[in-house]
């Protein structure tokens, strides 16, 4: 204890991690939850009632993952907290939870239901994270609605300095909120060589957190508050409470359309703060720490839960070829009469009367070549995006009434293309863009989820483009995490599986709702179709958003080219080998074959395609081989229930040499070895396409020698003799 306010510090071998830090939470005093008072702060005037130490070990099997079994092995302290009475209340119970992990530290709030503390409004929680140095971090700026910035390399003293130029002033939705916010997961390594990342995990009805750093400027620009001698205006976050030290870092919540935080009502928590440490960069990335700090799996039946590699109608869209859309009849449609205006009178757009433009991509004929596609080359699905109706006034209109989910094109046979692609073993992906209008999606999400099961569709990829409806609110409030939850829980209930994009950065859940098998919640693919992602981007993203679950990061554009074959000047920052290694080091369950079907099957291609062909995305091991954030990841992993390994190899702008120990493999057994590798001259901007395909026969006693070009990697299949 810092007198009365609680603090905590970590740190590793011997090195602080974490200097003394405050916990704590302001609560709403202008408004309040359930008493005609103020609310008392949760910052100070504890004391400790008691404490509760105990240890826990249980190793636990994931429905999907990267290795079969996962160890879940803790110390954990439990501090009960007295806080005295005041005028307004008879005094408060808190608790502190603190679960000790050999790879870091998980810690929460816990508010027991007690007659003081019932319902209450969060303005701020301040957790603190005191690092002991000017630490080198990856971040992105903080913002309430986006994720899709490039990482930023920098001192935590330059982060300032460096924000403007950070975000991503394009996207549909921005809203960053200081100078100095950044988001979790944050990666950082030391001056000596430590690893640290803060995330969070299990963030279930609570807002997600940033982190707002203290640097110099703060503490020069800090004004005083009324309410005490040292109260602060860092940036928009002003505390009543005294301003830490340089280089700490505050939590700073999502807030809601009323500006406020979070609405509690006790008996309730906050997510795990989780602080992961390792000298080994490798550790980063095998920590189980976030799956470990969530709830076991929460449903009965898991059966129908499956790792899927698909393809889809969806990159010729993405780069500008063709259209989700329709028709260019109208300015604006009308789907239905919601608003009870003219209920007598009111008819639904008819789109068999609408002139169709011609660039409608999910229409019967191509989607049958995709499924034929898929078929012959072992996809298990088939995304099909702007198959239903709305798409004419989709984004950014702030319209209520944007889709009904359950509505097919003229063009598109839901019934006879399901039928169809049963008949050659693939099924549909469905898609379901809400444009942000979270009550439309919910009240029609039963229909929408029953269509589903009627045609045999069993995942949906879902979307959240642009500001949220209703109107102020944002995508990380607590009230929109609650929609994505409730969202999980309808899918699991019609045994749906789920790919949100634009959602929350995801903080572990997977473990207990494992029918959540990917996110976007980053700065995906897409973006080699808007201007490109820096080499070293999917070097950081395991580091960082990986950290809360898998990311639906849609490799495998071969043709990286994207002037050869549409309008489009941008073109993707790696090399076709570099495309390939993605299926490795970027862990996901569902993984896309993202490029079109005519560009698989073109003769220069084709033989990179059978890696994606041959790749599996469910595993009984993994082996982070080597890593370093922005610089390059190797991972092996094995084949789920079988003796196969497939390894991966990223490597940012600078090309690397890689050693590869094979030892790892079975001994005395032989392995027929397939090298996708970049050619000496392949380069991820000057010669993208030039791979080399070697074969070889291998056993553990084998060293594999590696050459990364600049932006490139290598991808190697090992089939068991
Ligand atoms: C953004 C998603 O990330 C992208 O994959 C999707 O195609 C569009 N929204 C349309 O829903
Ligand atoms: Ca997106």
């Amino acid at each position: 204890m810092d007198g009365t306010r609680p603090q905590y510090e970590l740190s590793y071998k011997g090195k602080a991690v974490i200097l003394p830090s405050h916990l704590g939470l302001e609560l709403a005093r202008d408004k309040h939850a359930s008493k005609g008072l103020n609310e008392t702060d949760l910052m100070d005037g504890f004391e400790v009632e008691k404490t509760d130490t105990s240890s826990f070990d249980e190793t636990w099997e994931p429905v999907w993952g990267e290795t079969k079994t996962i160890r879940n092995h803790y110390n954990e302290l439990a501090v009960t907290l007295q806080q005295k009475a005041t005028a307004e209340d008879g005094g408060r119970v808190l608790i502190l939870r603190f679960r000790l992990y050999d790879d870091g530290l998980g810690f929460r709030y816990e508010f027991p239901q007690q007659p003081d503390l019932v319902y209450f409004l969060i303005q701020d929680e301040r957790t603190e994270f005191h690092m002991a140095g000017d630490h080198t971090a990856w971040w992105l700026p903080g913002d309430y609605d986006t994720q899709e910035q490039m990482t930023q390399e920098s001192r935590l003293s330059e982060i300032r300095s460096r924000f403007h130029d950070a975000v991503n002033w394009g996207n549909s939705s921005v809203a960053v909120f200081s100078p100095t916010g950044v988001q979790t997961s944050l990666q950082m390594k030391t001056d000596d060589s430590l690893y640290i990342n803060i995330h969070e995990a299990a963030c279930i009805d609570y807002a997600t957190m940033h982190l707002e750093l203290v640097d110099n400027e703060t503490r020069a620009l800090t004004t005083q508050l009324e309410g005490g001698s040292n109260a602060y205006t860092p940036n928009p976050a002003p505390s009543r409470y005294p301003l830490p030290p340089v280089f700490t870092f505050v939590s700073h919540l999502t807030p809601d359309a009323t500006g406020l935080k979070g609405a509690m009502q006790t008996p309730c928590q906050s997510p795990w703060r989780t602080i992961i440490v390792s000298d080994d960069a490798r550790d980063m990335l095998s920590s189980n720490l976030i799956l470990n700090l969530n709830e076991p799996c929460a449903l009965d039946d898991v059966s129908w839960i499956h790792p899927t590699k698909y393809c889809g109608v969806w990159w010729e869209m993405i780069v500008g070829k063709s259209n989700w859309h329709y028709t260019d009849d109208r300015p604006s449609i009308q789907l239905s009469d919601f608003k009870g205006l003219n209920p007598s009178t009111f008819q639904p757009f008819d789109y068999s009367t609408a002139k169709p433009h011609g660039r409608h991509a999910a229409n019967n004929e191509k989607v049958r070549r995709y499924i034929d596609f898929a078929a012959k080359n072992g996809l298990d699905q088939v995304l099909v995006e702007g198959w239903n109706v709305g798409w004419e006034d989709w984004a950014n209109m702030w319209k209520r009434d944007v889709f009904d989910f359950v509505t097919p094109y003229p063009d598109f046979d839901i019934k006879a293309l399901n039928d169809y692609a049963h008949s050659k073993g693939v099924k549909l992906m469905m898609h379901h863009e809400t444009s942000s209008s979270t009550q439309n999606y919910e009240r029609h999400m039963e229909d929408a989820y029953n269509l589903m099961n009627q045609y045999g569709y069993d995942a949906v990829k879902s979307g959240y483009v642009g500001d949220i409806i209703p109107r102020g609110d944002h995508h990380y409030s607590q009230s929109m995490n609650n929609h994505y939850l409730y969202c999980i829980q309808e899918a699991a209930r019609h045994h749906i599986m789920v790919n949100a994009h634009e959602t929350v950065r995801p903080t572990g859940l997977c473990r207990t709702y494992p029918n959540l098998v990917g996110n976007e919640s980053a700065r995906g693919t897409e973006y080699e179709a808007f201007g490109g992602n820096r080499p070293d981007h999917t070097c950081i993203l395991p580091f960082t958003r990986l950290q809360g679950g898998p990311m639906d990061y849609t490799p495998g554009i071969l043709e990286t080219q994207l002037n050869t074959w549409s309008d489009n000047t941008s073109w993707v920052r790696t090399t076709v080998a570099g495309q390939l290694a993605l299926y490795l080091t970027m862990y996901s369950p569902l993984q896309m074959a993202a490029d079109l079907p005519e560009h698989y099957e073109r003769e220069d291609l084709a033989p990179a395609f059978q890696f994606i062909r041959d790749v599996a995305c469910d595993w009984d091991d993994s082996r982070y081989l080597e890593a370093e954030p922005a610089d390059y990841i190797t991972v092996a992993r094995k084949a789920k229930g079988t003796d196969n390994w497939f390894i991966g190899g990223k490597c940012d702008e600078n090309g690397r040499q890689s050693v590869i120990h094979l030892d790892f493999l079975d001994p005395g057994r032989s392995y027929d070895c397939t090298i996708y590798a970049d050619a000496h001259d392949a380069h991820y901007e000057q010669n993208p396409k030039a791979y080399t395909i070697s074969k070889k026969t291998v056993t553990a006693d084998d060293i594999l020698n590696l050459t990364c070009a600049p932006g490139g990697g290598f991808a190697i299949s090992l089939m068991a003799q």
